[in-house]
């Protein structure tokens, strides 16, 4: 890739301010990278009246990969159009079927698997005439089958252990979930899985994190219990995420808000934002050394200059000006 092409979506609140960041390191590591700018969530709302513009989908199907800040703002809560909108409809218009969630510390090495583009996010919804409201969560054997795929090829690169985690006492869809994933595994012997129902796992996550390798599960509990994985590792300010589909530009995001309680103070921490920055660079940009020399940056610079998040001082600026000094002394480079 001779000049890599990235969309940036800054969004809103600590999502601009963590873009900033990666755009400053993106920058310093891949001289010749292209950087565009567009409008996705409240500030595209507030620009043009849509969460999502015409102009920012068509600039992300012909990028090489997107990298998203955040979206959403207390203003639009209770509106009919919301940012959020913007973001699940990125999701479902470049197909991005795989979100990555890895979560890592001394003891724990987990990564979850979570389906994207199907469940309750993109099944009907509504208000009825008599005041009540409904969402539906529906899932094809091949939105489930894709997902599992995906799930036991990262295992094989990791330590051969697949969680697979539903609601299947309970929900239809997710007794179609484990017949889908046993058929799956029947084509990876060489990989262990176990079923684990969701509120369960909720549990494991908390009492024994060290004994998961790969979770996969449905689009609403991988949303959940990854944010659980983030408090296990050092919280949301560390936890990146890469959103991939089979083929066409990646998404790659943090999987934090715009956390408006912090938002505008310039103490946002870049680490879940720069994380990604490194899963863009091994699984979007084919750069492996970068996103290795980027990770250890990071690392480093989260021992030496913590945030506040963190119990330390450091703003988003000076974290940043300490991953940039850090990489500006690597070899690897
Ligand atoms: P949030 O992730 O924005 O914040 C939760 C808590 O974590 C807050 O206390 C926040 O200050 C803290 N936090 C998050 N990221 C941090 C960082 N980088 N550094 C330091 N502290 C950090 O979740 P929320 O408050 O529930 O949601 C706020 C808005 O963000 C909502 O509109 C929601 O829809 C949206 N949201 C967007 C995304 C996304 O764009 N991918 C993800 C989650 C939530
Ligand atoms: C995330 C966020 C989003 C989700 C929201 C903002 C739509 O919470 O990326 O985890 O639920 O997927
Ligand atoms: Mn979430």
């Amino acid at each position: 890739m001779a000049e890599p092409r990235v969309v940036c979506l800054p969004g809103d609140g600590i999502g601009a301010e963590v873009t900033a960041a990666a755009t400053r390191v993106l920058r310093a590591l891949l001289p010749e990278i292209v950087l565009e700018e567009q409008l996705l969530g409240g500030v595209a709302i507030h620009e043009t009246g849509s969460p999502l513009p015409d102009a920012t989908l068509a600039a992300c199907r012909g990028a090489d990969a997107v990298l998203l800040g955040a979206v959403g703002l207390p203003e639009f809560d209770g509106a009919a159009v919301r940012p959020e909108q913007g973001l699940i409809g990125l999701r479902g218009k470049l197909d991005v079927y795989a979100n990555l969630r890895p979560a890592r510390s001394e003891t724990v090495d987990l990564l979850i698997v979570r389906e994207l583009v199907g469940g309750l996010y993109y099944g009907a919804r509504g208000r009825r005439d008599d005041g009540s409201a409904f969402d539906t969560c529906e899932y094809h054997p091949a939105q489930i089958e894709r997902i599992a795929r995906r799930a036991f090829d990262l295992a094989r690169t990791r330590r051969r252990r697949v969680t697979s985690v539903d609601k299947a006492n309970v929900l239809e869809t997710s007794r179609l979930w484990r017949e889908v994933v046993v058929r799956v595994a029947s084509d990876y012997p060489d990989v262990e899985l176990e079923h684990m129902l969701v509120d369960n796992a909720a549990m494991q996550l908390v009492l024994a994190p060290e004994r998961f390798d790969v979770l996969v599960t449905e689009n609403t509990f991988g949303d959940i219990l990854s944010d659980e994985a983030a408090a296990l590792t050092g919280g949301l300010g560390l936890a990146a995420s890469a959103s991939l589909g089979d083929d066409g530009p990646g998404i790659f995001e943090p999987v934090h808000g715009s956390a408006p309680d912090i938002a505008g103070r310039g103490i946002a921490n870049p680490a879940a934002m720069l994380r990604s920055v490194a899963l863009m660079l091994e699984h979007g940009l084919g750069r492996p050394e970068l996103a290795r020399a980027l990770s250890a940056a990071v690392d480093e610079t989260l021992e030496s200059r913590p945030t506040t998040d963190l119990g330390g001082t450091a703003t988003t600026d000076e974290f940043t000006d300490g991953v940039l000094e850090r990489l500006g002394t690597d070899s690897s480079r």
